[in-house]
C-alpha cells in the first residue's frame, strides 16, 4: 500500500496575495488541483490525502467526490507549521488503517510539476530504504554565513544538493522520528527528512534525482514561471526534455516578450 500526502496547510505569506498560494489558479485550475492530478495519474500510488490550510479547507470541497480524483481519501485541516501538518497526517493515516510498513510520500502542494519518473523513483527506493529525499544539484555556490552575514564556510558544491519533495518514508520510521522529536524543546526543522536525520540518525536517507521543473512556488515571480511552464508543457509535442520544448533543435532561439 502506497499513500501520498499533499501538504497544503500553508498560507503563502511570501507570495502575499491574501489567499493561500495553493489556491491560486494557473492554466484554469488551482495549483493544488494540478498537483493532485499528477498523483492521481501515478500507477504506483493507491491513495492520496490532502492536508489543507485550516481556515480555507472548505475551498477544496468541490474536489470531494469528483470522479477525476478516485484516489482521494480525504481533505483534512493542516497545522500551524509544516511539521505540525505532517504530524496530523501521520495520525490520520494510522486512523485509516495504514501500518508501519505503509509507504508514504509527503509532497508540497505548491510543486505542481512533479512527474511520474520522480514518483516512481521515490517509491522504488523505499523497497531498500526507510527514508527517501528528492534533490537536484545547485547551480549556485552555497555559502554559510553567521548572524553578521560574514561567511563561515563554503562547502564544495559537488557535495551539495537542493532538497525538493516528495520525501518518502515507511510510515513507522517517520512516526517514530516525530515521536522522539516531540520530546525535544529545541525542535527546529523545515522538512520531514530533517526530522529523520536529526532524531533517527541511524536511518540512511536515500536521495533520488528531482528536476528543475519540480520547483516550489514560493515568491511572486514563481507564479509567472509556473504559468510559463504550464504553457510550454501543453504546447510541447516532444517529451525529450520532460515536457518542455527542446530548444537545442532550433538554430536561433527567440523567446516572446517586448524588450523595446
Ligand atoms: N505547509 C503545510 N502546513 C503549514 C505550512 C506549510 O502543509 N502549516 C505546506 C505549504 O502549503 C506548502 C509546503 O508546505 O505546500 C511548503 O511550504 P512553503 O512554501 O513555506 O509554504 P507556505 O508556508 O504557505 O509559504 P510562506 O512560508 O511564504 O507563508
Amino acid at each position: 500500500r502506497t499513500i501520498a500526502v499533499i501538504l497544503a496547510g500553508g498560507v503563502g505569506s511570501r507570495v502575499g496575495l491574501g489567499l493561500p498560494k495553493q489556491l491560486i489558479k494557473i492554466a484554469g485550475k488551482a495549483i493544488v488541483e494540478h498537483t493532485l492530478e499528477r498523483f492521481e495519474a501515478s500507477e504506483q500510488l493507491d491513495e492520496v490525502l490532502v492536508m489543507m490550510n485550516a481556515e480555507t479547507v472548505h475551498e477544496l470541497d468541490y474536489l470531494r467526490g469528483d470522479e477525476r480524483f478516485a484516489k482521494l481519501i480525504g481533505i483534512l485541516p493542516g497545522g500551524g507549521t509544516r511539521n505540525d501538518t505532517t504530524k496530523l497526517a501521520i495520525a490520520a493515516l494510522a486512523e485509516r488503517g495504514a501500518t508501519d510498513d505503509t509507504k508514504v510520500l509527503f509532497h508540497d502542494a505548491v510543486r505542481p510539476f512533479v512527474d511520474d519518473r520522480i514518483l516512481d523513483d521515490c517509491i522504488a527506493a523505499l523497497d531498500e530504504y526507510d527514508a527517501v529525499d528528492t534533490a537536484i544539484p545547485s547551480a549556485d555556490t552555497i555559502i554559510e554565513v553567521d548572524d553578521a552575514s560574514v561567511i563561515t564556510g563554503i562547502p564544495p558544491r559537488s557535495t551539495l544538493r537542493r532538497g525538493q519533495t516528495p520525501q518518502g518514508f515507511r510510515l513507522g520510521t517517520i512516526r517514530r522520528a516525530y515521536e522522539i522529536a516531540a520530546g525535544d524543546p529545541e525542535f527546529a526543522a523545515t522538512d520531514d527528512c530533517g526530522v529523520v536525520f536529526s532524531y533517527l540518525p541511524e536511518v540512511p536517507i536515500k536521495v533520488v534525482a528531482g528536476s528543475a521543473q519540480n520547483m516550489k512556488i514560493t515568491e511572486p515571480l514563481d507564479i509567472h514561471i509556473a504559468d510559463k511552464i504550464f504553457q510550454l508543457q501543453s504546447e510541447s509535442l516532444s517529451t525529450s526534455t520532460a515536457g518542455l520544448p527542446d530548444l537545442r533543435s532550433r538554430s536561433v532561439v527567440v523567446l516572446g516578450g517586448s524588450y523595446g
